[in-house]
């Protein structure tokens, strides 16, 4: 049997990690090592915080403060939430250590001097007056797409496209807004282009196997054909590059931060040897397994990228797989750590203390495995209260409560076994290979699934069974009942403990059960006859309608000052659009541009963008429609305004309603429409000109 090493995406310490992070990599990466521990294998499970990199530094420019004391704040928070999770880690490190400085920095210096980068000059933007290069995040402009204003040099966060900084218009210096112009430069790239036949044949022939999204994606990079990567940056935050002539240029943040995982499990190994062994015995021996849990941005890099920098060492393992997820949304919307669209972990336990396995199981029972998913607070609501209440911790609560009554908390003798008693035992030895199966392909919502069906399994025997009248007429067959449902408590502790660790352990204090293993799921002898439980207690309580709206009103709050950030943010980026092509007073001569007195201004039914305008126009009146609702959710503010109107264009029908010309309005900074109108009033049917 291999051992087996498995690792999880380093999250930025620029931040408090969020749903997204737990679903997509934390939880089902725990949940897995947790199910080969408990089955008795070889396994280290490493994390840590990426402490490198622009995001990091971005935020400290945010926050005023210096982006040491960024990453030092959050690595803490981020480990501590992981910890209240339960996300089990053998070690939680940080790439600032001064263990992975080295480690990194050697292995940059060691491909280098194997020949493995090229070097190549660039012209990269650049800010004259503070004289640094901009990284992509650190420039913004305007969006070639949708035309917002800005978009970030990687992306636009308003229509979601891939960007590159070229191809933004008006690039400027997102900290200070100045514009820039571009330098050379001189950086390391690996060549993947060279790698690209190794990695068409170990991907796309010897990984079929590969979750369809992550092999579709790699297909597509390999199919695109691959370029030499930079892996150096001109930043001064970094791990400096080990080579003459590279001042003020650190490693590429990604090409650090899976190297993080290496010089992690070197600091977990040379810590405790004896326990772990040499660091070399997980990264260099093929009888280990490497699994990456990792979110489906971070698929090239993981895929493509970090293979490839192993390939060029030679003398490390490869991932065996790299499970990635697709991504959670939040209440329809997607998760935002700069748009604080998120269910913060630290701010969930705030307002959830000690629900820790709530989350987890709703997570997992909506990982994004396949598709993007959404979280909502309703679902997370009816999941806890009408499966984990209503099923696993109602029949749990049955069965011991029962016991309690009719055998003073003794597991009872359990006689003869009839047809019904035997069909349930061997739904449970079904379900244990079902679960393996499952597990083994990193099918994890599927897994769940089938433990809850074990539960209601439980559920069913009970209300079958009926050992509450049972108890009136016959004694001996009610023991025998209890005896079963209470195994079937015991085997229910096992198959949730890699889901549900926290409600495990308390049910196994309840029922005394110190040791739990894998295969034991399925076994019906798990509680000696005769045993005593411990005290009973709810394993899970319902969660009421108030906790759940004011969660929705937070939500709300923040979706508003959002908007309203967005709207100040356009308007500070706002510039006149560019002045048209040359035109004629003969041209201009052709328009009727005509004032009238809005007499009458109504949103037109079932139209989110027309107005309909009832104008004296001093030639009898007339009817004008104007996309323009949105911008005046109450028209009525328009009646008895003097408007210009341009009345030659011909009559044209929208939403059944003639409308006999078009209303002038100027676009406003941030899109809204404005209403032309006069200084002084002038006579309806008044020609402008
Ligand atoms: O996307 C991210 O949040 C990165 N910090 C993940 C890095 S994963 C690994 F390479 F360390
Ligand atoms: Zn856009």
């Amino acid at each position: 049997m291999k051992r087996t090493l498995v690792t999880t995406a380093l999250p930025y310490a620029n931040g408090p990690v969020h749903i997204g992070h737990l679903a997509g990599v934390y939880v089902p990466a725990d949940i897995y090592v947790r199910y080969l521990r408990l089955k008795g294998q070889e396994v280290l499970f490493i994390g840590g915080s990426d402490e490198h990199g622009v995001p990091v530094t971005i935020r400290a420019r945010k926050e005023g403060i210096t982006t040491q004391q960024v990453v030092d704040r959050y690595h803490e928070l981020i480990k501590r939430s992981f910890e209240q999770f339960g996300i089990s880690f053998d070690i939680y490190s940080r790439t600032t250590s001064k263990i992975h400085h080295q480690f990194a920095s050697d292995y940059f210096r060691r491909l280098y001097d194997n020949g493995k980068f090229i070097e190549q000059t660039s012209e990269q933007f650049y800010d004259p007056e503070t004289n640094e290069f901009l990284t992509d995040r650190n420039i913004r402009g305007e969006c070639p797409r949708c035309h917002s204003l800005g978009a970030y040099g990687d992306q636009c966060e308003k229509c979601g496209a891939t960007l590159s900084p070229d191809e933004l218009i008006n690039p400027y210096n997102a900290v200070n807004g100045n514009p820039l112009t571009k330098k050379e430069t001189k950086h390391w790239y690996l060549p993947l282009d060279q790698y690209q036949t190794w990695l068409e044949d170990w991907i796309l022939n010897q990984h079929k196997e590969w979750r369809p999204n992550v092999y579709g994606q790699c297909k597509s990079w390999l199919d695109g054909g691959l370029r030499p990567r930079a892996v150096t940056r001109d930043l001064d935050w970094g791990i400096p590059v080990p080579v003459e002539g590279a001042e003020g240029k650190v490693l590429y943040v990604w090409f650090d931060a899976p190297i993080g995982y290496i010089s992690n499990t070197k600091e977990l190994c040379d810590a405790q040897p004896d326990k772990y062994g040499p660091w070399e015995k997980w990264w260099k021996d093929p009888e280990t397994r490497l699994i990456h849990f990792i979110g489906k941005d971070n698929i090239v890099f993981h895929c493509i990228v970090f293979p490839s920098m192993l390939k060029a060492d030679g003398s490390y393992i490869l991932p065996d797989n790299v499970p990635s997820n697709e991504f959670l949304n939040l209440e329809g919307d997607k998760i935002s750590t700069s748009r604080n669209w998120a269910v913060w972990l630290n701010e969930y336990l705030d307002d959830f203390p000690g629900k820790q396995d709530v989350l987890r199981y709703v997570l997992t029972a909506n990982a994004p495995e396949t598709k993007d998913n959404d979280f909502t607070w309703a679902d997370f609501q009816a999941r806890n209260n009408n499966e984990l209440v209503a099923i696993y911790g109602n029949f749990v609560n049955r069965a011991l409560v029962l016991t309690q009554k009719y055998f003073e908390g003794h597991v009872p003798q359990r006689g003869e076994l009839n047809d019904y008693d035997r069909a349930t035992l061997d739904e449970f030895e079904r379900t244990r290979r079902e679960m393996e199966n499952l597990l083994d392909a990193f099918r994890f919502r599927d897994a769940q699934k089938e433990a809850m069906n074990l539960a209601r399994i439980g559920n069913k025997y009970l209300a079958d069974t009926e050992p509450w009248k049972l108890a009136k007429t016959d004694l001996t067959r009610t023991a025998t009942v209890l005896n079963l449902a209470l195994q079937i408590t015991a085997n229910l502790a096992i198959a949730f403990e890699p889901f549900l660790p926290f409600s495990s352990a308390k049910l196994r204090q309840m029922l005394g059960m110190p040791e739990v293993n894998w295969q034991h799921l399925g076994n019906m002898n798990l509680l000696p006859e005769g045993q005593m439980l411990g005290e009973v207690s709810l394993l899970f309580e319902k969660i009421e309608d108030n906790a759940i709206q004011a969660q929705l009103d937070r939500l709300a709050r923040i979706k508003q000052e959002n908007e309203e950030a967005q709207k100040a943010e356009e308007r500070k980026n706002w510039r006149p659009a560019p002045i048209k092509a040359d035109t004629s007073i003969d041209e201009f001569d052709k328009m009727d541009i005509r004032v009238a007195t809005v007499l009458e201004c109504k949103p037109v039914k079932k139209s989110e963008r027309l107005l309909e305008f009832r104008l004296d126009d001093g030639m009898g009146g007339r009817t004008i429609l104007s996309g323009i609702a949105q911008s005046y959710p109450d028209p009525s503010v328009l009646v008895g305004k003097q408007v210009l109107f341009i009345a030659n264009f011909p009559p044209r029908k929208m939403m059944g309603i003639e409308s006999q010309g078009m209303i002038l309005s100027a676009v406003d900074a941030d899109g809204r429409l404005v209403v032309t109108s006069l200084t002084a009033p002038a006579a309806n049917g008044a020609q402008v000109g």
